[in-house]
Formats: C-alpha cells, sequence, structure tokens
C-alpha cells in the first residue's frame, strides 16, 4: 500500500533528501509524501523498488509512446552503444529521422536536432528573432512550452497580477529574466477578437507566436480553428512567424497536430516521442527559411550548436520508434485513446462522481469537476472556487497507485501502443473502483 513508510521508495526518497533539494531534479516526478522509485519498465507495465506492478499511463509524459523497453527500440540502441555514443561528427541515423519526420510533417521540408523539446522551442523563437529581425514572440497565457526564459512569461499568473481578460499582462516567474516580459505578448486562448486586436497592436515589433494546438497542462485545452486561422492570418499579413510547439501533441495526429488540423505553421518545434524514449528536440521548417536561417555553407544567420545534437543514440531510437509508429499504430492508438474516453465517460455516469473527459487522440484527461475548464483564467478560477477538485484528484490519483495504475496527479494519461484492449478496460474498470471508495469515503 502507498505510502509505507517503511518501503524502499521511501527509505530512497530520505537519502535523496540529503543530496537534492526537496530530494527531486524534476518537479513534476514529485509527490508527497514520497514519490514511488521505478525499478524497470516492461511495455505498458512499471515495477517499483518495492516490486509493485503498475500499468504505466503516463509514459514519460507523452515520450515514450511505445511503453517500456520495446523490442526493436532496445536493440537498435544496444547495436548502436557497442559501436559509438557520441561523436563530433555527423551519422547516417541523423538523416534517417530527418527523412522520416520531413516525410511525415507538411510544416517540415527541413529540421534540426537538439536535445529536449525545451531547446526545440528555444531555438524556434530565436530563429524567429534572427528571420524577422523583431524581438517579440506572443503565447497564449498559462501554456507550457518548456523551461525556457520567455516561454515561462505568464506560465502560472494569479488573479492580483493578470490584467484585464482581454489585455493580459506578461508575468514572470522567479527566476525569469525581468525583460521578458516586456519582449513577451501574452494572449487570451480562444479569445478570436481581442488575441486579433493584441497582434495588430504589436505587429510592428512581432517576430513570431508560439501556438500549441492542444495545451495538455491547460486540462488539454484545443485551440478553437477560428483562433488558429486567425494567429496564421495575422502573422503572414505581418510578416511574423508562426511556430507549433508539437512537442506534445505530435500525438494529435499521424501528420502531427499540423497535419490533423490542416494549418502549416512556418516552424515546428518537436522533442518526446521522436527521441523513442530518448532526449531529443527538434526544430522544423520550409527549406527556405531554414537554410537561410541555419546553412553553415551560407554563413547562417543564427549559430547552432550543442555537444549531443543529433546523438547517435537517440537518432537511431528515435527511428525504430517512428518506424514503428506508422499511419495504422497511430489509429490503433487514438482508438485505445477514444475507448478510455468513452469508458470514463460511462463511469463518471455510473458513479454520479462530478468530472469531465478531455483530450483527443492518445491524450486523455480526467478532471474533476463539471464547471468550465475553458482556458487558463477559467480554470485556476474553476479550482480556487471548489477546493474539493483538487482533493478529489489528490485521492483519485493515490487510489489508483494502490489499484495498479500510474496516471498524472493532475488527472492526465498518455496511452502507448504496448496497451491493448484489457489494458485500457483494466484502467476504466478501476477508475470505477476508485470513484465508487470516494463517493463512499464522502458519504
Ligand atoms: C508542449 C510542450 N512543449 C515543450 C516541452 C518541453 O520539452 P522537454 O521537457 O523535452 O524540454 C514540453 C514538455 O512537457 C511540452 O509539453
Amino acid at each position: 500500500m502507498y505510502p509505507d513508510m517503511q518501503s524502499r521508495s521511501s527509505a530512497l526518497y530520505r537519502r535523496a533528501l540529503a543530496v537534492m533539494p526537496g530530494g527531486n531534479s524534476r518537479h513534476t516526478v514529485y509527490f508527497p509524501p514520497y514519490p514511488i522509485y521505478a525499478q524497470r519498465g516492461d511495455g505498458c507495465r512499471i515495477w517499483d523498488a518495492d516490486g509493485v506492478e503498475r500499468i504505466d499511463c503516463i509514459n514519460n509524459y507523452s515520450a515514450l509512446i511505445h511503453g517500456h523497453c520495446h523490442p526493436q527500440i532496445v536493440a537498435a540502441l544496444r547495436e548502436q552503444a557497442g559501436r559509438l555514443l557520441s561523436v563530433s561528427l555527423p551519422t547516417e541515423a541523423e538523416i534517417r529521422l530527418a527523412e522520416l519526420l520531413v516525410e511525415r510533417m507538411p510544416g517540415i521540408e527541413q529540421i534540426r536536432f537538439a536535445n529536449s523539446g525545451t531547446e526545440g522551442v528555444m531555438f524556434a523563437v530565436m530563429a524567429a528573432r534572427a528571420y524577422t529581425g523583431r524581438n517579440k514572440i506572443a503565447k497564449v497565457e498559462g501554456a507550457y512550452h518548456g523551461s525556457y526564459d520567455s516561454m515561462e512569461v505568464s506560465l502560472y499568473p494569479t488573479p492580483d497580477a493578470w490584467g484585464p481578460d482581454e489585455a493580459p499582462h506578461g508575468v514572470a516567474p522567479a527566476g525569469v529574466h525581468a525583460g521578458a516580459t516586456a519582449n513577451t505578448v501574452v494572449l487570451p486562448a480562444n479569445n478570436v477578437e481581442a488575441a486579433r486586436n493584441i497582434l495588430r497592436a504589436h505587429a510592428q515589433d512581432l517576430a513570431g507566436v508560439v501556438l500549441d494546438p492542444m495545451v495538455k497542462n491547460l486540462g488539454y485545452l484545443q485551440l478553437t480553428p477560428e483562433f488558429l486561422q486567425m494567429v496564421r492570418d495575422e502573422t503572414r499579413a505581418v510578416g511574423a512567424l508562426l511556430i507549433f510547439d508539437e512537442v506534445y501533441s505530435f500525438r494529435l495526429g499521424y501528420h502531427g497536430a499540423q497535419g490533423e488540423l490542416g494549418i502549416n505553421p512556418d516552424l515546428t518545434a518537436m522533442g518526446k516521442v521522436i527521441g523513442g524514449g530518448m532526449p531529443i528536440g527538434a526544430l522544423g521548417g520550409s527549406r527556405e527559411l531554414m537554410e537561410q536561417l541555419f546553412d553553415p555553407r551560407e554563413g547562417s544567420r543564427m549559430s547552432h550548436t550543442g555537444t549531443f545534437n543529433a546523438n547517435p543514440m537517440s537518432m537511431v531510437a528515435g527511428v525504430a520508434a517512428m518506424e514503428l509508429y506508422d499511419r495504422a499504430a497511430h489509429d490503433r492508438l487514438a482508438g485505445l485513446g477514444e475507448r478510455l474516453r468513452d469508458g470514463l465517460r460511462d463511469v463518471l455516469k455510473i458513479t454520479g462522481r462530478p468530472g469531465t473527459v478531455t483530450g483527443a487522440a492518445s491524450m486523455v484527461g480526467l478532471f474533476h469537476t463539471e464547471l468550465p475548464m475553458g482556458d487558463y483564467r477559467a480554470m485556476l478560477k474553476t479550482i480556487m472556487a471548489e477546493p474539493r477538485i483538487m482533493q478529489q484528484a489528490e485521492a483519485f490519483f493515490q487510489r489508483m497507485l494502490n489499484e495498479g495504475v500510474y496516471l498524472a496527479r493532475q488527472g492526465f494519461m498518455v496511452l502507448s501502443t504496448a496497451m491493448c484492449e484489457s489494458d485500457v478496460d483494466f484502467i476504466i474498470d478501476k477508475s470505477e473502483k476508485c470513484l465508487r471508495a470516494i463517493s463512499a469515503e464522502a458519504a
């Protein structure tokens, strides 16, 4: 049973506390009173340091699209590890992964690799500045685009600082360069009129707009086609670049979110899934744009280096993962997502618990309220008005852990191709059991 202060995970956490602040190197993997420590994974299952088996519904926040230790990915890594770990020369695997992604993503004719989604977005932002000679970058309030100064502006602003609904203030979290707010323009999600006015007001200085078509940290909030089209039109009109952050929302369609939504961005940042479980980031766009910015033969406008860029281990894992993730695999996985969303909606009905199911394709959210989630402000107001929502989320998370299901504390899940229908049904059954127990406890 979790928590158990006699467990090996608990002991490991006490050891970690001595040498790391809060015993932790990654805030998202901490949960109180102690995180469970991972021992090994196989397919859609993970085993913790105490030998407890669980189904992994987070898949390293989406990166492990084929689950743990897929034999083809492991074989590619084994073979590569015996030949070359990293090297200050290009390798053939880098070309193959680039070919696979160029073939697949409508807005990408050429691509470059980096080491994380954060870097992919960061280089996209720098590229937009280098290309346009302007400074300002717009983003949606509350949207997460990695740990990088200008993209952290207004990540979690509070009502006292966030300004008017139709003209949000940029708010810098602790540690973010104060000047970042001057060059980051904050847009209200899905408010077409207000966002258009803001973009027009900054048109002269606007280098680009970064959008994630489906914002995971806002409960899988989907940007509407009208909003996306408006930003596409406005950026074109003022000569700014539209940047899609598909680090996460690549899962939306076989050709990524852009293929699914029929909008071609100028630049696309990628990461997670495309590395087959190894660290990766990427930035792609049209040949003309990418060559102008980065072609070393032409004295590129921008510097783009990195000791581990396109390192062969990430490249071969990425190639194996992308070859496995063909259209049939994508469609089957999206079907599992649909089955889970339908099942969870039924569970909410049967148990009478308040809740909303969100997401698309292999991304599934379960939020413990029927109140509107909507954009960042609506979501925060809802959560502040009803502390019960977070309490139920926490209770659900802990109960699911004890039923053998590991999902994100905030209530979202990301599926893997290692799952089959019976795994999804297991998650649905356990959700019902946990929600019934929460009901019984509340009565
Ligand atoms: C939409 C989005 N952009 C960027 C990132 C940053 O990627 P990484 O954690 O690989 O730096 C993430 C990570 O969760 C993400 O979800």
